[in-house]
């Protein structure tokens, strides 16, 4: 995934599904640094699981602001799952906004959206990087291990206070190195 470009056909995307169509395995999936322009998209997804309570919903200035921290995992033109990444020292970085429109899981892309910033993230030198998440299985299977928020400096929180969960937190701390 290197080249952020790999066809549907490739191991580990879609073609596990028996239920993927013709259509869709002659496509191909691109995982590519976020434009401007996919605002839009990277809001219409995050939102779907912001209103479920199972994400931090991100407003439309927040998702501009820091556009150029975003992935996007694009398909037959659509924009289908976002991820970004927040540094927060020289080693350490977090992966957040990690999703992926409801109809398209199950199908990888989480996964490759994960190691396209991971990637990003080990050019740049960072050796830890961390999740906060309701989704224990997802990151035990790509190889995140829980750890306690403790371990973690104080800074991280600083999206927490807009948290309409603050005082009652039921995210837990994931951990991978690079
Ligand atoms: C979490 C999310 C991004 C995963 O994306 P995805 O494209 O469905 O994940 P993948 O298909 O790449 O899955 C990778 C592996 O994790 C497993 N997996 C994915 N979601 C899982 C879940 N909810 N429970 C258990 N395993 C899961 C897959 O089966 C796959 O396993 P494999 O290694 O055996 O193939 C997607 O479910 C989503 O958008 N969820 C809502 C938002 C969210 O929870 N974001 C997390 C950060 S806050």
């Amino acid at each position: 995934m290197s080249s952020g470009k790999r066809s549907l056909h490739g191991r580990g995307v879609l073609n596990r599904q028996k239920r993927v169509s013709v259509t869709m395995q002659q496509a191909e999936l691109f995982v590519r640094y976020a434009r401007l322009a996919d605002a839009g998209a990277i809001s219409a997804i995050t939102a779907e699981y912001a209103r479920k309570g199972i994400m931090l919903e991100r407003s439309d200035e927040n998702i501009i602001e820091n556009i150029r921290n975003f992935f996007v995992a694009e398909y037959n033109g659509e924009v289908i799952g976002c991820c970004a990444i927040a540094f927060y020292t020289q080693k350490l970085a977090e992966i957040r906004s990690l999703a992926v429109f409801n109809r398209f899981t199950l199908k990888g892309i989480g996964r490759l959206l994960v190691e396209k910033a991971e990637m990003v993230l080990r050019e740049e030198g960072v050796t830890e990087v961390f999740v906060l998440t309701l989704n224990r299985n997802f990151f035990g299977r790509i190889g995140y291990s829980e750890i306690s928020k403790e371990y973690f400096p104080q800074k991280i929180w600083r999206d927490c206070t807009h948290c309409p969960k603050l005082m009652a937190c039921d995210e837990i701390a994931m951990v991978k190195k690079l």
